[in-house]
């Protein structure tokens, strides 16, 4: 734990709640702090919102974007946030359990979308507003979400078929769906913060991981992974979100101008998430670290099946109403395949 960034920002964050008279010429200070590398969709969705909020606010607003886990890494940011050290963030769908919401893990579920169109039916619609709802009892509230991608698999060893990854360490984030979806791949699941993931790949600690290309190629996994199959199993996104009391203490008119920034940096994240994944896949290719292989709809068929019982088993954590809201909108059924 940075102590010293965690006073810093705890510091930072008293000075932008002192009352505007006191500071009149100052600008209200925003910490944006994430795990990825500046040039991936949520990195460079950050960068245009701070840029946004510059602009809308005249200025009232400074966004200071703190990329690749150099302020804190995934826990910790969560602790920072709510403390008031940072006053914003991007976590991933799938790190909102240990704050107590463990709905958020149904992003995590294999396979339950197929493509972006599906999963924005849930995310942009009345699901989506729901479940960032359940952020503000934690002092959270929830502005939006933003896309990455789909997630697959690497390791060194070749991946065609699920027994492939059988015995293997896998790296996940800190999510029970993640692991139990580990497990039904007789595979067993490391939790693990962001940061850390590139050399345990490269020292051995773990043998593989699941990711966007995005994140795999910003973060050099491709170096220390010699197969990448195109598994596309599951999703990750992200939900931005503010300190509660920070936000409601904005003057309205600064709120209102920094969710006009919000909604216009929201649909560029979700314009050039698959861009970015579809560049970086060039860019694994071209390195020729790493062999990508796109498996035949017969075998993706084979990792659909190996991982349907996952939804099942995780029906009561993720409250079965929800499940059934879900599979409405992207007409997934785990029992049909
Ligand atoms: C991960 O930890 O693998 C990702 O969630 C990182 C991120 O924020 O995209």
């Amino acid at each position: 734990m940075k102590i010293s960034a965690l006073l810093f920002g705890l510091l930072a964050g008293t000075l932008s709640a002192l009352p505007l008279g006191a500071l009149a010429q100052q600008p209200i200070v925003i910490k944006f702090s994430h795990v990825v590398a500046h040039d991936t969709p949520k990195g460079l969705a950050a960068e245009f919102f701070a840029k946004k909020a510059g602009e809308m606010t005249k200025g009232k607003v400074k966004v200071e974007v703190y990329a690749n886990s150099t302020l804190y890494k995934d826990k910790e940011e969560m602790e920072a946030l709510q403390l008031g050290a940072v006053q914003m963030l991007a976590p991933s769908l799938a790190k909102f359990g240990p704050l107590g919401v463990k709905e958020f893990e149904l992003f995590d579920l294999p396979y339950v979308f197929d493509n972006y169109t599906e999963l924005h039916r849930v995310t942009q619609g009345p699901v989506g507003q729901s479940l960032l709802k359940k952020l503000e009892p934690k002092g959270v509230t929830g502005l939006a979400f933003w896309d990455n991608g789909f997630k697959s698999f690497s390791a060194n060893t070749p991946i065609k078929t699920p027994a492939d990854l059988k015995g293997k360490k896998l790296r996940i984030q800190s999510s029970k769906v993640l692991e139990e979806q580990i497990r039904a791949l007789s595979a067993l699941p490391q939790v693990m913060a962001f940061s850390e993931v590139y050399q345990a790949l490269q020292t051995g600690v773990v043998d593989g991981t699941e990711n966007p290309v995005s994140n795999l190629y910003t973060q050099k996994m491709h170096e220390v992974q010699k197969y990448l199959t195109m598994t596309e199993h599951g999703y990750l996104g992200y939900a931005v979100i503010v300190n509660k009391k920070f936000w409601e203490g904005l003057p309205a008119d600064v709120r209102g101008q920094l969710e006009a920034a919000m909604k216009e940096s929201t649909a560029y994240a979700n314009k050039i998430a698959k861009e970015q994944n579809d560049k970086d896949l060039e860019g694994v290719k071209k390195s020729g670290k790493t062999q990508v292989y796109v498996p035949s709809a017969e075998e993706k068929l084979a990792f659909k099946k190996a991982l349907a019982p996952v939804h099942a088993k995780m029906e009561s954590r993720i409250g079965k109403d929800l499940l059934q809201s879900v599979y409405k909108e992207t007409g997934f059924d785990p029992n049909k395949l």
